[in-house]
């Protein structure tokens, strides 16, 4: 893992998206792997400025999403679809039939999570993973468990997520109760992988990737195990 300290959220923000402009550059038609939550929009926001006013240009790239509540429509403004629509790809030239994002609406979730695995493998592998964190160490929706999932999997999430996430919603009691995510191995697979980590709340599970012990109990630290990971974090995250 190569770390990189920044100061504050804006800073951490613009160092990831570098990264992920560099990669567009370098390779036009790259496969993206992409993350909803709060930790991700600063650096959406500067990919989209990026677009506008160097040209950095979508028009090759693909991108597949990590995760979607289930079940929910993909047009409820609470889906992860809606997210990504509003925070980057109504804002930049993708194609949007070459963005994947599970899908909530699919009558058979287990057809569904077959589904995006073989599309996924057909993708070529994503290029470059950008991953937010959760305060349990969670990534995508892989909440901590004594046996995780390899492949894109349907998940009951978490007391702990629910209560986390319901600052999104407007009463705890609306927030969806399970998901579709990508598995660990999913994860894994991609080439590179950016992981973001902001603010006092994850000082905890920031501090579990300083040394070298794993366990499925704070699943991001599986990524240990990988050869290219890039964790940007702030000051507010490293001094808890
Ligand atoms: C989102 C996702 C989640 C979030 C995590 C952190 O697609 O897979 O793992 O990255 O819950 O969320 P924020 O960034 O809101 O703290």
């Amino acid at each position: 893992m190569r770390f990189i300290q920044c100061k504050d959220y804006a800073e951490l923000s613009l160092t990831a998206a570098k990264i992920m402009q560099e990669k567009i550059i370098q390779k036009p038609n790259a496969v993206l792997g992409l993350a909803t939550g709060s930790t991700p929009v600063g650096m959406y926001q500067n990919l989209v400025k990026m677009h506008r006013e160097e040209g950095l240009d979508f028009s090759a790239v693909s991108s597949y999403n990590l995760d979607e509540y289930y079940p929910l429509s993909s047009d409820d403004s609470q889906s992860y679809r809606y997210f990504m629509n509003q925070n980057l790809f109504d804002h930049i030239n993708i194609d949007k039939s070459r963005t994947h994002v599970p899908s909530g609406e699919a009558k058979d979730p287990e057809a569904e999570c077959a589904r995006y695995e073989e599309l996924l493998a057909s993708s070529g592998g994503v290029d470059i993973q950008v991953l937010g964190i959760g305060e349990n160490g969670h990534i995508g929706f892989n909440e901590p468990a004594d046996i995780l999932h390899a492949k894109t999997h349907l998940i009951h999430l978490t007391q702990d997520t629910i209560a986390v996430n319901a600052r999104f919603f407007e009463k705890i009691e609306d927030v969806p109760t399970k998901a579709l995510t990508m598995g660990m191995g999913s994860i894994m697979s991609a080439k590179t992988i950016l992981l973001l980590i902001s603010g006092a709340k994850k000082h905890r599970v920031l501090r579990s990737l300083f040394d070298d012990s794993i366990t499925t109990q704070i699943p991001a630290t599986l990524l240990k195990t990988h050869s290219d990971v890039i964790v940007i974090y702030d000051d507010a995250a490293y001094h808890g």
